[in-house]
């Protein structure tokens, strides 16, 4: 008969391994050499975004360069290429090295413990990092200091410059459109310039401002630029002396986009002369200058002013005075 032991003999924790010195441990001259590596690297880091920031800044988008085996480069996104690789390559060597070379080697074991340490142990922690802190010798390591500074502040600038690339200020593309003073009327669909006198009274026209390359126009402007022309007999108004004078012979212009949520308003009842907006049902009186009437919309839709050129067409005398679309914030026309 065989006696099989079932039992299993506990594995013995080691410990940490030996500690093995290294030359920067106990040559100065080594330690210098290893620090001044470091301080390279990390300067070389900082020199990189340096790089970034100068490629973004001040290189054309059109410039190519000629380099061998890639062919033509664009210039300015090759040094925004560079200047990041290397920014983040060299801050990493820099750490790396300095762990390596410098940085005590004592193996620390934490064991897992609740969420929260205990009062002694955060104690002990400050201690410790006090005491790591010292071993490292950052305070006394003041060149290592500086350029890990240099290359932390410079690393932290190029995304804020990218974060900038992103598009206009949201302040910008909210309160602005492609009209200004002289820009003509064209027909949406069509892109054709707009008569005043091929208006008749009741037609009602969506127009765009003209542009040289309509194909090409950004989707925020299609978004806020749209406007409804519409003729009604002069007598008809009821504006004021200012609102009046951005008219012409009977012909008013209002932003198309519906001042409650930002829909498009729609549509025209020629007899009571109402413009509606089909989301929500706002409704706007054109005689009024487009004065809310019904419905939730908080306020009147803003009004082109608008004249005509040496030729009879349509133009913008100005800009819209207010900004387009919903009342996301205080508005001065009600
Ligand atoms: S978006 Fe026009 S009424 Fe709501």
């Amino acid at each position: 008969m065989i006696n099989v032991s079932t039992e299993i003999e506990p594995m013995q924790d080691p410990g940490p391994a030996p500690h093995v010195m290294r030359n920067a441990d106990i040559d100065p001259k080594a330690e210098k050499r290893a620090e001044q590596q470091v301080a390279t690297l990390f300067t070389l880091s900082g020199l990189s975004s340096l790089l970034l920031i100068y490629s973004y800044v001040f290189l054309p988008t059109d410039v190519f360069i000629f380099i061998p085996v890639m062919g033509d480069q664009n210039a300015h996104q090759l040094g925004l290429g560079l200047g990041m690789a290397f920014s983040l390559l060299f801050l990493g060597m820099g750490a790396i090295h300095w762990a390596k070379k410098l940085m005590p080697e004592t193996e620390v074991i934490n064991h897992r413990h609740e969420f929260r340490s205990s009062d002694e142990d955060r104690d002990e922690l400050v201690k410790t990092v006090k005491h790591a802190a010292a071993e490292v010798k950052l305070g006394r390591r003041s060149l290592i200091k500086r350029s890990l500074g240099f290359s932390l502040g410079l690393f932290a600038l190029p995304p804020v410059l990218l974060l900038r690339d992103l598009g206009p200020l949201p302040k910008k593309l909210l309160e602005t459109t492609s009209w200004k003073a002289g820009t003509r009327l064209v027909t949406d669909p069509g892109n054709r310039p707009i008569l005043a006198s091929d208006l008749e009274v009741g037609a009602v026209v969506q127009t765009l401002p003209e542009v040289p390359h309509p194909d090409e126009r950004l989707l925020s402007d299609i978004a806020k630029d749209p406007v409804l022309l519409i003729r009604i007999r002069p007598e008809d108004f009821q504006l004021s002396p200012e609102k009046f004078a951005m008219t012409h012979d009977g012909i008013i212009a209002f932003s198309k986009i519906c001042s409650h949520m930002g829909c498009a308003v729609a549509l025209y009842e020629q007899q009571t002369k109402h413009l509606l907006c089909p989301c929500h049902q706002s409704t706007f009186d054109v005689t009024r200058g487009a004065k809310v009437i019904f419905g939730p919309a908080a306020r009147p839709l803003p009004q082109l002013d608008i004249t005509v050129d040496d030729e009879g067409y349509l133009i913008a005398r100005a800009p819209f005075n207010e900004s387009v679309g919903p009342s996301y914030w205080e508005r001065n026309s009600q």
